[in-house]
């Protein structure tokens, strides 16, 4: 019972991420959470989905879902799930940021005629990250495991399947959702439909695929009576969570580093750096994703000693363009650039301006002209961004705030902390449950953050070395 004396309809959302499972409870009307839950995933890029199921199970013990009427799940996008008939995984699943498939990637991008061929396609170029690139790369070094695959699914989807089972291995049949799809490689977002041909391209013969829910469709119920609504990729989800207006873009800066608005149109980006992805809504996602952001700052922090609080202060106390130091920050290889097996340079040191302050600045300016970047290959697709929402965990860095401010040449905000994929899940459950054509309505606040001092010609400077380094290095 609320306050007010009206009982509360209960839904769960589940954000099954590359760290961790976090799951929210929240009150289907007003979009408040009232419990919350969260428990780890190992540290590997390659995993048993067992270990997601088990995170679950952890996160939810003690009773968390008591009440709750409806519940679904966003997860780490594009995460191969490869299973026999019985649903028996044949391998760990290899998510998003194990680049073990990068050559099975270009190859696949040749094979078909060149990037163009694939964004007309299904709206992407495939790179390491995506399905159908790992599909290909089990097909070439895993012969055996890629002879028993009888199904493919993504980690949302293997997710939902097991509520739907009731924790056993497999649904009555296996579902996903237009968004988390629309990562595969091998489903267009702008015809709605999979392109079985290219899983045979990749995999060298056709499997089963989960049937595609409706935005706002459930999925099933759970054997004990749960709605089980459509569920998506965790950038589609937060999109969701945020209730994204047209005109903001938002920047996520957690393990991965990503750029997304909503769009009427479709994204069709033949150099590879913005993928035609839809929404959990029915509308398109294009997007923009780096494989280093938050774990810059962590990194950056490790190496000169200090906690994150201090890294920030650090950070702050240097001048804009950290005394002429620039980090390309390909820390774990880079995905946007498509750089798989580039390391990070650290460009310009002088003994003047080696300090831990500038060090510090170099890395938080190099994590976000990065992004930055990704900002202006959103708005060459035709998106309009007259705004940024800064979420994610280095969201909560002052010293980030205020060089996103300044960089991104446009007003920052930053929502109230929240758990947005877990929020964006949760409210396609609610929107499950009532059967209604639209989301329901829960109000985000936001907090406009107020830019630095650094005057447009720094900024300039500090893209253009930035961009200038990332040239002389990788061409
Ligand atoms: C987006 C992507 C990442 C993962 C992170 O394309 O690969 O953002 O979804 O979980």
């Amino acid at each position: 019972m609320s306050t007010s004396g009206r009982s509360r309809n209960l839904v769960a959302g589940v954000d099954s991420s590359t760290q961790s499972t976090k799951v929210v409870v929240v009150d289907a009307e007003s979009g408040e959470v009232v419990r919350e839950g969260r428990a780890p995933h190992p540290d590997a890029t390659s995993v048993d989905p067992a270990r997601w199921w088990e995170a679950f199970e952890k996160a939810t013990a003690d009773g968390l879902l008591d009440g709750v009427e409806a519940i679904a799940v966003g997860g780490q996008q594009h995460g191969m799930v490869a299973m026999e008939a019985d649903g028996t995984v044949v391998r760990d699943a290899l998510l998003w940021n194990d680049v073990r498939s990068a050559s099975a990637a270009s190859d696949l991008v040749d094979e078909l005629g060149g990037p163009q061929a694939w964004v007309d396609a299904v709206g992407v170029v495939p790179g390491a990250s995506m399905t159908a690139s790992k599909l290909r790369w089990l097909a070439r070094n895993e012969p055996e495991n890629a002879e028993r695959v009888t199904d493919v699914v993504l980690p949302h989807d293997w997710l939902t399947g097991r509520l739907l089972a009731g924790g056993q291995d497999r649904p009555e049949r296996w579902t996903t959702d237009r968004g988390d799809a629309s990562g595969t490689a091998y489903f267009s977002a702008r015809d709605d439909r999979y392109r079985e041909d290219l899983v045979e391209l990749a995999l060298g013969k056709r499997v089963g695929l989960p049937h595609v829910v409706a935005p706002g469709e459930a999925a099933g119920r759970t054997p004990s009576g749960l709605v089980v609504g459509a569920g998506t990729g965790d950038n589609m989800g937060a999109a969701l969570g945020l209730g994204l207006a047209e005109g903001d873009a938002v920047v996520s800066l957690g393990t991965s580093g990503t750029v997304f608005a909503v769009s009427d149109v479709a994204a069709a980006d033949p150099s590879g750096d913005v993928a035609g992805f839809a929404d959990a809504t029915g509308r398109h996602l294009p997007l923009m994703c780096t494989l280093n952001a938050a774990r810059v700052l962590v990194a950056g922090a490790r190496m000169l000693g200090v906690d994150q609080a201090r890294f920030d202060e650090l950070a702050l106390a240097a001048e804009p363009g950290a005394g002429g130091l620039t980090l390309l920050p390909y820390l774990d290889g880079e995905r946007t650039p498509p750089l798989p097996e580039a390391t990070g340079t650290l460009g310009g040191l002088t003994r003047a301006n080696m300090t831990p302050e500038n060090l510090a600045r170099a890395a938080v300016e190099g994590m976000l002209c990065n992004l930055a970047d990704g900002v202006d290959a959103l708005r060459a697709q035709g998106v309009q961004v007259r705004r940024v929402l800064l979420i994610g965990g280095a969201s909560a860095s002052r010293a980030v705030r205020t060089v996103a401010a300044d960089l991104f040449g446009v007003p920052v905000a930053v929502p109230a902390p929240g758990e947005y994929v877990g929020l964006g899940a949760a409210r396609q459950a609610a929107w499950a449950l009532s059967g209604g054509n639209e989301p329901p309505a829960w109000d985000v606040q936001d907090e406009d953050v107020e830019p630095g001092a650094t005057p447009s010609e720094a900024v300039e400077e500090i893209r253009e070395r930035y961009a200038a380094l990332r040239v002389s290095r990788h061409g």
